[in-house]
């Protein structure tokens, strides 16, 4: 089974004047498959590698060779990276770690992730956390520049070498960068760190299923093929599927539609804790592809949904009371699970106290479904268009899906919102505006 998406509760008969008429519908899809021909187009010309990753893979022989080659005593990588070099990996690592540890001929390997915090604390917690005489290091930036991921790989650096002479340093990192360019591959080339490469035509935030991440994740135990291959099929079905039952088409085309109702800000919340960080990549996805000065006719627009990551149902005891009844400016997006693997039924302890007689005998995952559906229903009520993305599972074929079509759908977006999707002028500027104030030569 695939993912699929409800989008009932998005329509104007569940939720008003606030929703999509299906005539809208209609309209959109005609648009849909103008955005799909263009992406065709651009896929085409070589300029968008991140539809076909999942297909043509990043090696795994090579990647279980660098595996291998690390001496017995490491159990501990340390993974530096920052934004798309870091947080797709988070994801999937909170999502799978212990649940899929069956990558054959993997050595599971701990994982601690550093680089996308500067400040004292958050560094010396990792350098006095972690036992460098069994650690190896990944620093991941596709630039090569960026400075908090390679401030904190020199400080890293330094401590490894301590405990292990530089040499086997040397040995136990490995940098994933550019394949010719950059002070990252720079340095790799000095040091004889073994390299990794990040597509050139795969941008940070679409690398989660490059080197990028694969790598780590593959030292994790993690089973990386199963990823692939949900996104593959999740990719295969969006180049074939009708835009109205196509889940990116979908997805983006009615964010797109209500955006220009007023609902600017697009809310994403998975009812799986494990599922928490995906809404921290999709965030950050979604922001950075979407939110543009210009279009791409270099007209000022200003223009882009305010992405936010929610989690349930923590967040129905913090920020649904908002999503009820504040400003009407958001659409809300459920990720629900139909299989979580694992269920546990409650007991009855107390079978004449009411207040807690009345769930006895249900399953945790009854109780997470009709959560899901509470909120959906009290948001419909209320007016706030809502969807839900089902996955059947928490697989990594599932997962690979879930991302593979969030990528798409992102792609899509851009296509609808008239922006470039893949380029990031507004992040640019502040890397450029750091070196200036740190004193980097020549800016
Ligand atoms: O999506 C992006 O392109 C950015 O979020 C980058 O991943 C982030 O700025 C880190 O860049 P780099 O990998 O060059 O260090």
């Amino acid at each position: 089974m695939a993912l699929r998406y409800d989008f009932l509760n998005m329509m104007r008969n569940r939720v008003g004047a606030e929703g999509a008429a299906p005539e809208e519908v209609q309209a959109l899809s005609g648009r849909l498959e103008i955005a799909r021909r263009a992406l065709r187009e651009r896929k085409a010309s070589g300029s968008l590698g991140f539809f076909d990753v999942p297909k043509r893979r990043p090696s795994l022989d090579t990647m279980r060779a660098l595996l291998r080659k690390l001496d017995k005593e490491v159990d501990t990588l340390v993974v530096v990276g920052i934004g798309g070099s870091l947080l797709g990996t988070q994801a999937v690592h909170a999502a799978l770690d212990g649940i899929e540890p069956t990558s054959r001929g993997a050595r599971a390997l701990k994982l601690v992730f550093a680089g996308d915090a500067t400040d004292p604390r958050a560094v010396r917690d990792v350098l006095d956390g972690v036992d460098w005489k069994r650690a190896a290091i990944n620093v991941i930036s596709k630039s090569g520049d960026t400075i908090e991921p390679m401030s904190v790989f020199v400080l890293l650096r330094e401590r490894l070498v301590k405990a292990v002479g530089r040499a086997k340093a040397a040995k136990r990192t490995i940098a994933t960068t550019d394949a010719s360019k950059g002070t990252l591959r720079e340095i790799a080339d000095r040091e004889g760190y073994a390299t990794l490469p990040v597509p050139s035509d795969v941008g940070g935030r679409f690398s989660v299923f490059t080197e990028v991440g694969a790598f780590p994740l593959l030292a994790a135990g993690i089973n990386v093929e199963e990823l692939w291959k949900g996104a593959a099929a999740e990719d295969a079905a969006f180049w074939k599927t009708s835009p109205i039952r196509n889940v990116p088409m979908l997805f983006a085309g009615l964010q797109w539609l209500l955006y220009r109702r007023g609902k600017t800000v697009s809310v994403l919340m998975p009812y799986a804790k494990r599922l928490q960080l995906v809404g921290q990549w999709y965030r950050q996805l979604w922001a950075e592809s979407l939110g543009k000065k210009t279009d791409r006719h270099r007209n000022r627009v200003y223009t882009g949904p305010t992405p936010v990551a929610a989690i349930g149902p923590a967040d129905q005891h913090s920020q649904i009371q908002l999503y009820n009844e504040g400003p009407p400016d958001k659409t809300v997006t459920f990720i629900e699970i139909d299989d979580f693997g694992v269920d546990v039924r409650l007991p009855e302890p107390w079978p004449d106290v009411e207040g807690v007689s009345y769930f006895a005998g249900h399953t945790l995952k009854e109780i997470a479904h009709i959560e899901r559906q509470a909120t959906a229903e009290a948001l419909t009520e209320n007016r706030r268009p809502n969807g839900t993305l089902l996955m059947p599972d928490l697989s990594g074929k599932s997962l690979g899906g879930l991302l593979q079509a969030l990528m798409t759908a992102t792609a899509v977006a851009g296509e609808l919102w008239d922006v470039d999707a893949f380029d990031q002028p507004g992040v640019e500027a502040g890397k450029q505006n750091m070196y200036r104030l740190m004193g980097r030569k020549g800016r």
